[in-house]
């Protein structure tokens, strides 16, 4: 085992961890931690580009995207974390423009914008061009240059180093630390890839900017890596999550495939179109159609497929029309999506519609921070030196809907906020001594799937939570197919305790590595189900046919899961008997044992009062 020690660990080297480790190794000595090569990282997937007020091509401001951002959040967005970003946006852009990132230009010179979906004139007048872009490479832009960047600053990068614990000085998940006690967290456990050794990372600030948890679903624009390992690290550890019920599902994935398609094209001029060839969403949202936000959009979509409105030979899907733009303009703005199309579907977008469904794309929820990066351990505390940014973190700028380009955006805002408070406190903080056996209990259960000689296959189980996660707790819910989702979990938890791995090496185990991931997914499943029970209502991307309209009398309030030993007791649970703490559901290898309990948070509301949204 070796050990080493930084001022400030970031764990994940996607946009939001290296934004941050340009800021925080400026000050302090920084190492970034990342299970992938920073550029393979998922920013890199992300298309059509990063929205600022620059009212570069027609008039802005921020104050409209604030607007914009807390009404496509249905209202449950912390109002002042959202001003935060639209105000800070500016000079997000302005950075990486610095930093050599090639937007595209207008003609004359300045950083061209175009639209997106719920991105608005004077609050909901138009559609308004917001977002700057690099042609539909926007996340892989952004991705090169904090790279190089970093590069040329001497980050120090553990790639290919997949961290499996986060170490706290006081053990949350046994229930609650006695008044007035700090939490600290020290270090990280963390598995070379390549060598198959363990080790121990000692920090004063630690970052998690792992990212989402796409994986759970079947049909999903995320890359395999999005497993949700740090919102599970930080259940694991007593942490709670926040708002894990809301998921998105990004409208054009191409059929089948979930492969994103970006929004970008519709910004463009594209049209959705069902089988009928009609322009539906003229009817679900007459005054921005195409360009409403996500959860509109998927639903509406996904209403014309119920309603029979599909088009293809099984009526399964709608289509995107492109085939009116220009050749020359789509080959200029829309490069990639189009030959994904070609490539994947064997559709010339020139002359021919694309296929499209919607696909789970983004987590609104995740670790609760507050808008200093720092991580919450219930609604008012914070744990000390534990920071997390990007879609690992619920800040909560995104609320029940995140808008399209917000979250390039939210990655570089507070991205640079989390490095710059993590360095800040790293200057004053000293280090904290690591327990003897820190990485004791991560080892044994590590050894325990290397070696066990046979047992369940990672894929099956994998397979089959995809399948019961897209079947059930997809656009459309009810109480009955979330606990057909919930029942499915728990069969194949049990199942999980039993999985084997076929490579029993130590170098290069990928196989190891899946085996891992897959607990993760399991865990982030469980709580994303558990928290979409409880939710009785409507709002964002968590639409449930039995409560169709939102309730803000009930839920205008974040929900917060924990993990909790069995006999924890607790006053607010989910009220369907198969949760209650007696008979909550028990893990039954030896390692963990627990309940899932729910609590709230406020919304935080300053300038915007809730409205019925309309489009
Ligand atoms: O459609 C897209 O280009 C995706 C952008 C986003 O998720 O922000």
């Amino acid at each position: 085992m070796q050990t080493h020690q930084y001022d400030v660990v970031i764990v994940g080297a996607g946009g939001a961890g290296m934004r941050a480790a340009l800021e925080a190794s400026s000050e302090v000595r920084t190492a970034v931690i990342s299970k992938l090569y920073p550029t393979r990282s998922h920013t890199g997937a992300a298309q059509g580009g990063m929205c600022a007020a620059l009212a570069n091509v027609e008039e802005d401001n921020w104050e409209w995207h604030t607007f914009d951002t807390v009404k496509g959040g249905d209202y449950l967005v912390d109002q002042d974390a959202a001003e935060i970003m639209a105000k800070e946006a500016i000079d997000a852009v302005l950075d990486l423009e610095r930093m050599g990132l090639p937007f595209n230009r207008t003609p004359e010179g300045r950083i061209d914008q175009r639209r997106f979906g719920g991105h608005t004139r004077n609050h909901g007048e138009a559609a308004v061009r917001r977002a700057c872009y690099a042609a539909d490479r926007t996340g892989h832009m952004i991705l090169q240059t904090l790279y190089q960047n970093c590069v040329k600053q001497n980050v120090e990068f553990f790639n290919e180093f997949y961290v499996l614990d986060l170490i706290v000085d006081h053990d949350l998940s046994a229930g609650q630390v006695p008044d007035g006690e700090e939490v600290n967290a020290t270090g990280v456990v963390a598995y070379d890839l390549a060598t198959g050794e363990i080790h121990v990372f000692q920090a004063k600030s630690i970052i998690f900017a792992t990212g989402g948890a796409g994986k759970i679903f079947k049909t999903t624009s995320n890359a395999h890596t999005l497993t949700g390992d740090g919102m599970a690290l930080a259940l694991r550890r007593g942490l709670p999550l926040e708002d894990m019920e809301f998921f998105q599902f990004h409208p054009t994935g191409l059929a089948g495939l979930g492969i994103l398609l970006s929004e970008a094209a519709r910004g463009e001029g594209g049209i959705l179109r069902n089988g009928n060839g009609e322009r539906f969403m003229e009817r679900y949202a007459p005054t921005i159609k195409d360009l409403a936000p996500r959860d509109i959009v998927a639903r509406s979509m996904a209403n014309e497929v119920r309603e029979g409105r599909g088009a293809g030979p099984n009526k399964d899907y709608v289509l995107l029309d492109l085939t009116h733009l220009e050749p020359a303009h789509i080959d200029a703005k829309l490069p990639d999506i189009t030959e994904f199309a070609r490539t994947y579907l064997g559709i010339e977008p020139y002359t021919e519609p694309v296929p499209v469904y919607p696909t789970a794309h983004y987590a609104m929820g995740g670790i609760p921070t507050n808008v200093e990066a720092e991580v919450l351990r219930n609604s008012d505390d914070v744990v000390k030196g534990l920071y997390a940014a990007g879609e690992v973190a619920c800040v909560s700028v995104h609320g029940s809907n995140r808008l399209g380009t917000n979250s390039l955006l939210d990655i570089n805002v507070f991205g640079k906020r989390a490095g710059r408070t993590a360095a800040a406190y790293a200057k004053t903080a000293k280090f904290i001594d690591l327990p003897e056996n820190s990485a004791a209990r991560v080892v044994a259960q590590l050894e325990e799937i290397r070696t066990r000689p046979d047992g369940e296959r990672v894929s099956d189980v994998r397979k089959e939570l995809q399948e019961t996660m897209d079947a059930n707790a997809q656009v459309f819910r009810t109480d009955e197919s979330l606990k057909q989702a919930l029942a499915d979990i728990r069969v194949l938890q049990e199942r999980y305790s039993r999985v084997s791995v076929q490579d029993k090496g130590k170098m290069f185990n990928t196989d190891l590595l899946e085996a891992l991931e897959l607990g993760f997914l399991l865990d982030i499943a469980e709580v994303t189900v558990i928290a979409a029970l409880n939710r009785k209502e409507s709002r964002g991307g968590h639409f449930r046919e039995d409560y169709p309209d939102r309730d803000d009398a009930n839920f205008m309030q974040h929900t917060m899961i924990y993990r909790r030993p069995l006999e924890f007791e607790v006053d607010t649970v989910v009220d369907d008997a198969p949760l209650t703490p007696k008979s909550a559901f028990t893990r039954s290898d030896r390692f963990d044992d627990y309940q899932v309990v729910l609590g709230s948070k406020p919304v935080t509301q300053t300038r915007y009062e809730p409205m019925e949204r309309k489009y």
